[in-house]
């Protein structure tokens, strides 16, 4: 008889150097995420990421949107590629595509991004260099569903630290990453790959419990 327990195949989505990528990575091996990272996709051959997922022998795949003609069949690649991995949850992982509301569909309620903002402040580009600007005391991460609003799905978790006065834009983006992005986005898969979160119509829940706006609070 076969076991009927079947492993959670994971993919993730990147495009640069993948530091999130080898949290999760990192996770995984110390056992902390109860899944397979079954394939590690990257729109820019270049990607440093690809090389941290061929050192943890995860398998990887580039599909380069130049060669494609436009976001539909690119995504339909991706799509395809998806399937013949057999995923069941894909992790956006600084993949800096648009994806197509069709491939969102697709994958409702099992897609995650991880944003360096504390959503729904600074949806989209420069969001450090934006919170410095505008003053604020506070910046961080969020860790979300994907749905077609940009940057918009329901938050699962966020991590937030102060930002220190006079504090430059790199500054403040290493320390984001370091200290809360590389900590939330781990446990944010980990609970994905057990069913603990999930999302509908909007709304994401941790144990069937709807979660408030803007996700758990992650204290570091
Ligand atoms: C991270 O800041 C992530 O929040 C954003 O893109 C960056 C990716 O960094 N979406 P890395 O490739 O994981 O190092």
């Amino acid at each position: 008889m076969l076991a009927e327990t079947a492993v959670v195949r994971i993919a993730v989505l990147i495009s640069g150097s993948g530091s999130n990528l080898q949290a999760i990575i990192d996770a995984k091996a110390a056992n902390l995420i109860p899944a397979e990272l079954a394939l590690v996709l990257s729109n820019e051959p270049q990607a440093y990421g690809l090389t941290r997922a061929q050192q943890a022998g995860i398998e990887t795949q580039v599909l380069d949107h130049r060669d494609y003609p436009n976001r539909e069949a690119y995504d339909a690649a991706l799509k395809h590629a998806l399937a013949h991995h057999e995923i069941d949850f894909v992790v956006l992982a600084g993949f800096m595509r648009i994806l197509s509301q069709e491939f969102v569909q697709a994958y409702a309620g099992r897609m995650l991004n991880i944003h360096p903002s504390l959503l729904p402040k600074y949806p989209g580009l420069h969001t450090h260099r934006r919170a410095i600007e505008s003053g604020d005391t506070v910046h961080g991460a969020t860790v979300h569903f994907v749905t077609s609003d940009l940057d918009m799905g329901p938050p699962v978790i966020q991590g937030k630290l102060a930002i220190e006065p006079g504090e430059s834009e790199q500054s403040l983006s290493k320390r984001v990453l370091e200290s809360i992005e590389h900590q939330i986005y781990p446990v944010a898969v980990k609970w994905l790959a057990e069913g603990r979160i999930t999302s509908e119509d909007g709304q994401a829940f941790f144990d069937r419990e709807p979660l408030p706006p803007g996700g758990i609070k992650w204290e570091a």
